[in-house]
């Protein structure tokens, strides 16, 4: 008698590089918390892929985000832009930093922010918008070139939540470059972890220089004295082991990454009921986690139930934020793509080392599963 086959994860880390060893070295050399050789290591790497003079590392994305918002002069009562299609670290960030976020929607097209929709708030919003959140969702690129004339225009700072779109290229140029500054996550579920981490990028050195601080308890030289009210949010030796050791095997992930999300795109190429998840042809997206969009909320329930069924992990993505309770009451312009997409959004089954017979057992599961006509198909 066969077994049930085994199940297929959503998205695990590959930690089958250095990990152990770096681990161990950290133990050996009694360098386990935030001082430590391989948190400037990271912080290099991380600046040279992001394209970036400056790193600054971070416990998480989260943190970085709030850093890289008071770096910029975000500042209580201030009004910051977020894309309403987002993680809910973005607009969480924003609200940690005493701001209010103002909710734009997405474009169709990209799932990301709406430039028409920017320039909107940029002319008509009361408060002005102090500071403008671009995330780059999925790892695919926003429409740059619309947006940051836009923000320079007004002469606010633009920050790049690229927490996924490590790798990513805009018209050929590497998200976390694109702004003033860029976040990304090292979160367990991204491409590469640090287990949890983050990481603050910018050509502004009094930005890294005060993000830096901020993150060590706004402390200046070795006495207790500090020019601010700041935070323990520096990576520790130990995440940064990990992070080192992921980093040195990021040209591979990605590329399996992106292998994989062609091998999804063929598989639903000409279908009606499922399509696959944007990719402008100006974008090299970085493929971060592989996602579909069904016909209706009630389909996107009927493929997680149909492959659970078959031992394989989906889940549902993100929804509308401005729709839920923490962010009802923060100003908003919308078009309706947001809530189009809400509810509709699967995520399968995409870890880099997923193998050719685990995503043709997925393939097989969605050739299986049929749902009604999605309307945006064409
Ligand atoms: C778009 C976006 N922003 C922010 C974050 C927060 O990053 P972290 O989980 O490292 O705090 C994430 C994490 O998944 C994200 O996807």
């Amino acid at each position: 008698m066969t077994g049930a086959p085994d199940i297929i994860p959503l998205a695990e880390p590959d930690l089958r590089g250095n990990e152990a060893a770096y681990l161990a070295q950290c133990v050996r050399d009694n360098w386990v918390s935030s001082a430590g050789p391989f948190v400037r290591d990271f912080e290099r790497r991380v600046a040279a892929l992001a394209g970036s003079p400056h790193a600054v590392a971070a416990v998480n994305g989260t943190a970085a985000l709030y850093l890289g918002l008071r770096a910029a002069g975000v500042k209580p009562g201030d009004h910051v832009a977020v894309p309403d299609f987002t993680f809910a670290a973005t607009a969480n960030a924003v609200l940690l930093a005493g701001a209010t976020p103002v909710f734009l929607d997405v474009t169709r097209e990209t799932w990301t922010l709406d430039p028409a929709l920017l320039e909107d708030a940029l002319a008509r919003q009361t408060p002005p918008l102090a500071a403008v959140i671009v995330v780059h969702a999925l790892g695919h690129p926003a429409d740059m070139d619309a947006i940051a004339p836009l923000c320079a225009r007004a002469g606010i700072p633009l920050i790049e939540d690229a927490a996924a779109a490590l790798g990513a290229l805009y018209k050929g140029r590497r998200c976390g470059s694109l702004g003033d500054a860029a976040m990304f996550s090292f979160n367990g579920n991204k491409t590469i972890t640090a287990g949890g981490g983050g990481a603050l990028v910018t050509a502004n050195a009094d930005w890294a220089e005060r993000a830096s601080a901020l993150s060590t308890q706004a402390r200046s030289g070795t006495r207790y004295r500090h020019f601010a009210a700041g935070f323990n949010f520096r990576l520790t030796n130990v995440n940064a082991a990990i992070g080192v050791a992921q980093l040195e095997r990021f040209e591979d992930m990605l590329a399996a990454k992106r292998r994989i999300a062609g091998t999804y795109d063929r598989a639903l190429a000409g279908r009606a009921d499922l399509r696959p998840m944007p990719r402008a042809a100006w974008a090299e997206s970085a493929c971060w986690l592989y996602s579909v969009l069904c016909a209706s909320a009630a389909d996107a329930d009927s493929l997680v139930e149909a492959l659970k069924g078959a031992n394989i992990e989906t889940r549902h993505f993100w929804e509308s934020l401005s729709r839920q309770e923490p962010y009802r009451r923060a100003p908003s312009r919308l078009s309706g793509v947001c809530a189009e997409l809400s509810g509709r959004i699967v995520s399968l089954p995409c870890s880099t080392h997923l193998g050719q017979e685990q995503q043709a057992r997925v393939v097989a599961a969605l050739d299986a599963w049929r749902g009604a006509r999605c309307k945006d198909a064409a």
